[in-house]
């Protein structure tokens, strides 16, 4: 689905000096699989889901999505990525326009299509919120209801790809299941691939088959996600996951037991 190359990333400084976001980082996700990208801040975790979105430009390397190259497309050539590919924030208020109705904000990707309002009434169904929810405005719900509205949007167009930057951390602890939930539901019932990117091991082992570790713009490891947990090989995963004092209580609180 998603094949990256020696991607790299540097940013110039505006006092001067340049930040290598990314240096070298290669990986494929598989149509299917559920890729999780965990990492400290910092660790360009950010800077690789705006690449793989093509919503910026790498400095070397390749991406390329269903055997297309996109790194370079001009936007006129991205039409295919802007369907194919959707993305989930971390801000729900911050995604979505607080002067449009949630039924506008959901259908706006789909243009003139003339099922509008039948897809709007499926996609609020598929989100688990109230139908009548279209007329209202994005101030009228509360933080998790906001994130099922931006996941009903990013799915309108029926992506194959779901990109996931940190979509629960800026949630309340008490609904940040629900919602993990919902997007492993949501990524099952449509067959989706799905690239999740967190800071929290608890989360991306509750959600994601497989994890790449990133440290400073390098992916240090990457397998399987309980390969990963149960037996750390690199000792910045081993760091990660000894630097996370309530893994086993956030992993309680996920349900998983520790
Ligand atoms: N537009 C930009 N201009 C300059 N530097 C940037 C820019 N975007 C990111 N950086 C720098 O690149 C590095 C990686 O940032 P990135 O946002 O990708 O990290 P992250 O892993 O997402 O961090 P966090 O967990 O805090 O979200 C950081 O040093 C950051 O300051
Ligand atoms: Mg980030």
């Amino acid at each position: 689905m998603i094949e990256v190359t020696e991607l790299r990333r540097t940013y110039r400084r505006s006092r001067g000096g340049e930040v290598e976001a990314l240096r070298g980082v290669s990986f494929e996700v598989r149509a299917g699989q559920r890729f999780g990208i965990v990492g400290g801040s910092g660790s360009g975790k950010s800077t690789l889901v705006r690449l793989l979105a093509a919503l910026d430009r790498p400095s070397s390397g390749e991406i390329h999505f269903r055997g297309t190259r996109i790194d370079g497309l001009p936007e006129r050539k991205l039409g295919f990525l802007r369907s194919e590919l959707q993305i989930v924030f971390q801000d729900p208020m911050g995604s979505l326009d607080p002067r449009m109705r949630v039924r506008d904000i959901i259908s706006e990707p789909l243009g003139r299509a003339r099922d509008r309002a039948e897809r709007v009434r499926e996609l609020l169904d598929a989100v688990g919120l109230p139908a009548d929810s279209g007329q209202r405005y994005p101030h009228q719900f509360s933080g998790g209801q906001r994130q099922r509205i931006s996941i009903a949007r990013a799915l309108a167009p029926r992506p194959r790809v779901l990109l996931a930057d940190e979509p629960v951390s800026a949630l309340d602890v008490s609904v940040r299941k629900q919602i993990l939930d919902l997007l492993a539901d949501l990524v099952d019932r449509f067959e989706l691939t799905l690239v999740f990117v967190s800071h929290d091991l608890a989360v991306v082992r509750h959600v994601c088959d497989t994890v790449a570790v990133m440290r400073r713009g390098e992916i240090v490891e990457l397998g399987d996600v309980r390969r990963v947990y149960q037996r750390p090989e690199h000792p910045y995963t081993r760091e990660l996951i000894a630097a996370a004092p309530n893994l086993a209580r956030a992993l309680a609180r996920l349900g998983e037991g520790a």
